[in-house]
């Protein structure tokens, strides 16, 4: 079997355009333009790479952007004050800190001062306690394109045992909450695992579909694989390469060539998940320029 490639550029680019329509329609009978604030403090070159593309893809698409760039030095109490500037400004409908932050900088403080109605990273308890419940509120970026991958790939989620590995707040957790609720897109039977699980090849040869978001280079081999499962990498990691001029390459978390010869449908690293996350972004701040209209 060789797998069908579920390309991340190919529907991501999908979804910007229709993004952009509805950006221009917006302006046109609103008169209003979605307005995102990235906000990077220190100059962590993965950072920087990460909100350039972040500004470049808002520019694509018609949104505005503006990008705060303080020093490693910057004290909380600055950082807070500036997101309550950006809390106030009706220009911005959503706010993206770009993570990490320095170490003498508590994330939590940061990223829970930024209301839940520019939250359009989805981070805040306000917004993460609505997907719990299953009501409306702006949905974790990388987990929400994963499921919009899924969708767009005409993958059978509903009644599917979804296997995720990994537990992180930010991919983990949600994905394996979201394809659990009973909701269209969703109603998956769900099993998370983690770095104690037992016999973990045992329950990842159980999936359907099998979603890793571990950050471990290759970790998941054909052998860990149902024949004919959905595969979903979410990892990104570097490994040496001297061959490449950077002198690294990107793989994910799945060992692509094996796992590929065997699943149905998989996602390359790059040009999988990554796509979809800036998308979600992208989506939610036009999202939430929508809800500012209806106060
Ligand atoms: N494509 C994108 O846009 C995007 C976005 C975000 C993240 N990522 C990538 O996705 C990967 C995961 O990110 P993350 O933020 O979720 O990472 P994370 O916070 O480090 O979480 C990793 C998870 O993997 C689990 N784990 C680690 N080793 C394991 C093992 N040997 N067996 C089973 N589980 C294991 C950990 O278990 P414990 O909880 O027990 O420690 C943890 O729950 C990274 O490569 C990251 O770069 C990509």
């Amino acid at each position: 079997m060789s797998a069908d490639i579920i390309d991340g550029n190919k529907t991501a680019s999908l979804i910007r355009a229709e993004l952009a329509e509805e950006i221009t329609r917006l302006k046109e009978r609103d008169n209003i333009v979605p307005g995102l604030a990235v906000v990077l403090v220190g100059e962590n070159p993965a950072s920087q790479v990460y909100v350039r593309m972040k500004n470049k893809s808002c520019r694509e698409i018609g949104i505005y952007s503006e990008q705060h760039n303080l020093k490693a030095q910057t004290s909380e109490t600055e950082l807070l004050a500036l997101i309550d500037k950006l809390n106030e400004d009706p220009k911005i409908h959503g706010i993206l800190i770009q993570l990490p932050l320095p170490d003498h900088i508590d994330e939590n403080k940061i990223l829970y001062r930024i209301i839940p109605e520019k939250d359009v990273d989805g981070f805040h308890p306000v917004n993460l306690g609505k997907m719990l419940i299953g009501k409306p509120g702006f949905l974790p970026c990388t987990p929400f394109g994963i499921q919009k991958l899924l969708i767009h790939a005409g993958v059978q989620i509903e009644g599917s045992h979804v296997v995720v590995v990994g537990r992180s707040n930010i991919v983990g957790k949600p994905i394996a909450n979201m394809l659990l609720q009973k909701a269209a897109g969703a109603n998956a039977t769900v099993t998370v695992c983690h770095s104690r699980s037992r016999d973990l090849p045992a329950i990842t040869r159980q999936a359907d579909i099998l979603i890793a978001a571990i950050g471990r280079p290759e970790m998941i081999t054909a052998d860990m694989v149902k024949e004919g499962a959905v595969v979903i990498d979410v990892g990104i990691n570097r490994i040496d390469d001297p061959n490449s001029k950077r002198g690294y390459r990107l793989v994910g978390d799945v060992k692509f060539d094996e796992v590929a010869a065997k699943c149905k449908a998989i996602t390359p690293v790059p040009g999988g998940v990554g796509p979809m996350t800036i998308t979600m972004l992208l989506y939610n701040t036009l999202q939430s320029a929508r809800n500012s209209l209806s106060g």
